[in-house]
């Protein structure tokens, strides 16, 4: 009844942005994502007929609270799904993704807890039904099960069952890099579940932003099975602009940038003027991830550290989906 899985984060290039059910997590549009080595969880799930909870433990600190509750009310569910709802697991994870960073640790957490959880109890799934699961921790932890490129099916039904991620390339497939640049090490102040809650809600941008999706999925996955890396880095640069246009077109308006946010984004352009191909994205805080490709990683790196405002640039590649230990 114990089982240990990594996962690693993933970096979405086409957001998801916006759900159509919220408890059980099912999104307003489809996204695609590449997934990194250098962040990931590692999970090991331990269910004990004797235990009368669950306990989470991670980086070696008992965890309480709602980030406990968001654990044990997730466990139920692979509880429910396996039919055995009366027994507790004591949870025990480790990060290895700088916080601070401000890569989602929900996406690789929620992965990493999935596949050790559903492990543990002896599940034979398959990595869809995995991803369908994981899917109902946290959105964006869906795309994790799988390495390299992936996209995420909104679906249609009500039920979830056919909302979960599919693989596009594996990591070996063409080899991507992004930079990680760290901008800022406060907590963000709206998270971005709260985020892209008021944005569906309120936003009269926000029916723009989904009129564009399809047409922006199209272009992406060609430009990635042609190893386009302009076309690729373009519509993922305009996808993040056209999401963060949503939040000011809230109510009340909201940015998650910056002034440092937005010296990144010109230094990203200034290289690109000069030659060097450069994109940027950015998720639900400040921080900003670089896309570059390997024989400009020198460049990309010291011209960044070199940016205001930079305190870290954290230098990734391509990752694999779950693995288990
Ligand atoms: C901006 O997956 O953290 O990073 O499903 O509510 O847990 P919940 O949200 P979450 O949202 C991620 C939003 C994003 C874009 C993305 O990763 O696609």
């Amino acid at each position: 009844m114990k089982a240990t899985a990594r996962a690693h984060t993933n970096i979405a290039l086409i957001k998801y942005w916006g759900k159509r059910d919220e408890e059980k997590i099912l999104p307003t549009n489809n996204s695609l994502s590449l997934t990194l080595d250098g962040f990931y969880t590692t999970t090991t799930v331990t269910f004990n007929e004797d235990a009368t909870e669950d306990t989470f433990v991670l980086d070696e600190q008992v965890v309480s609270g709602e980030a406990y509750e968001r654990v044990s009310r997730y466990l139920d569910i692979i509880r429910r799904y396996a039919g055995k709802e009366n027994i507790f697991a004591d949870v025990y994870s480790i990060n290895a993704v700088p916080t601070a960073a401000g890569f989602a640790s929900s996406a690789s957490g929620f992965a990493a807890l999935a596949a050790a959880a559903t492990r543990a109890l002896g599940l034979d799934i398959t990595d869809q039904e995995l991803s369908m699961l994981t899917r109902q921790g946290s959105g964006s932890a869906c795309r994790s099960i799988y390495g390299g490129f992936a996209e995420w099916e909104k679906g249609k039904k009500l039920d979830g069952s056919d909302s979960y991620a599919v693989p596009i390339v594996p990591a070996n497939y063409w080899d991507v890099r992004v930079a990680a640049v760290v901008l800022s090490a406060e907590k963000k102040d709206i998270s971005s579940r709260a985020g892209m809650k008021r944005t569906v809600d309120t936003s009269v941008f926000y029916q723009g932003w989904l009129n564009h999706i399809p047409d922006d999925l199209t272009e992406i996955k060609a430009g990635i099975m042609d190893r386009d890396f302009e076309k690729v880095g373009q519509i993922a640069e305009a996808n993040c602009l056209k999401m963060h246009a949503t939040t000011l077109g809230a109510n009340p308006p909201f940015t998650y940038w910056h002034d440092t946010t937005m010296a990144v984004m010109q230094t990203v352009q200034t290289m690109r003027a000069t030659g060097i191909p450069v994109f940027f994205t950015i998720d639900a805080g400040p921080n900003v991830k670089v896309l570059y490709l390997p024989e400009h990683e020198a460049i990309v790196e010291k011209t960044l550290q070199e940016a205001p405002g930079v305190s870290d640039v954290i230098l990734s590649r391509a990752g694999n989906g779950i693995s288990y230990i």
